[in-house]
């Protein structure tokens, strides 16, 4: 593997733009997890999955490590319940967090005004507020994440979660600026598990995601930070 100082451009680029999801079952597992990778990695995914069991300490853990936390809890509930929910997100500092564009243009818009009065209260920056279109998990047609992805970002919303596939329309069809979230990102020739709409890490970023999500073939690799070495550059 090469080390920081030798990676081409491209390859430090790439790495800026790599999440980790962190879909680990216990807490230390994700703590030593970010202890190797960071500062390699610099954005780290926590889910549904570690924040259920141990809640908001590993986003402090994260924090307090000098990297950067994306909120993955995907909130879909009435306008008054996310809110609340995105302020507290807010005072956990996290740097973005998601949220389902099913959930109505209501719950969208007071997301984005919570997340907003809140950062300005507590006199920091608002977290990016990503909408997920449809999970790449599932078949979908580029239409629909290209209308779910519309209606999120005409309500406010920072960006979205978008397969590879669907991303160079998005870029094209809506105008300013957003991010593209590419999550079922997989080295070429390498299982897919429970993903459908996958991408290389090449593909994604040459059809212009912004943020990659990596979580099983680095989790599972025998060596992670070898497997990221060879993710990066293989594309
Ligand atoms: O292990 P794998 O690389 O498939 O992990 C992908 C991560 O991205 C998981 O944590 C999953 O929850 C998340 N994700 C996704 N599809 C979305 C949004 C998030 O796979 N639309």
């Amino acid at each position: 593997m090469k080390d920081e100082g030798r990676r081409t451009k491209d390859e430090t680029d790439a790495a800026e733009r790599v999440i980790l999801a962190l879909d680990t079952d216990t807490c230390r597992v994700a703590e030593r997890f970010v202890d190797l990778l960071y500062p390699k990695i610099k954005i780290f995914k926590v889910g549904i999955h570690l924040f259920t069991g141990y809640g908001p300490g590993i986003v402090d853990f994260i924090n307090k490590k000098g990297a950067e936390v994306f909120l993955d809890l995907k909130f879909f509930d009435i306008p008054n319940t996310v809110a609340q929910a995105v302020r507290q997100a807010v005072r956990l500092k996290v740097k973005m967090l998601t949220l389902h564009i099913m959930g109505d243009e209501e719950m969208l818009k007071a997301a984005k005004e919570a997340a907003v009065s809140e950062a300005s209260r507590l006199g920091q920056k608002a977290p990016l507020l990503i909408g997920v279109t449809v999970l790449t998990s599932k078949e979908t047609t580029s239409s629909d994440v290209l209308t779910l992805a519309k209606i999120g970002i005409d309500c406010g919303l920072d960006g979205v979660v978008c397969s590879a596939r669907e991303v160079g329309l998005l870029k094209k069809e809506i105008k300013g600026n957003f991010v593209a979230v590419t999550p079922g990102i997989r080295p070429p020739r390498s299982a897919v598990n429970d993903q459908k709409r996958t991408a290389t890490v090449k593909e994604a970023l040459g059809a212009g995601s912004d943020f990659l999500v990596i979580g099983r073939p680095i989790l599972e690799a025998n060596d992670p930070l070898v497997a990221l070495g060879e993710i990066l550059p293989a594309g």
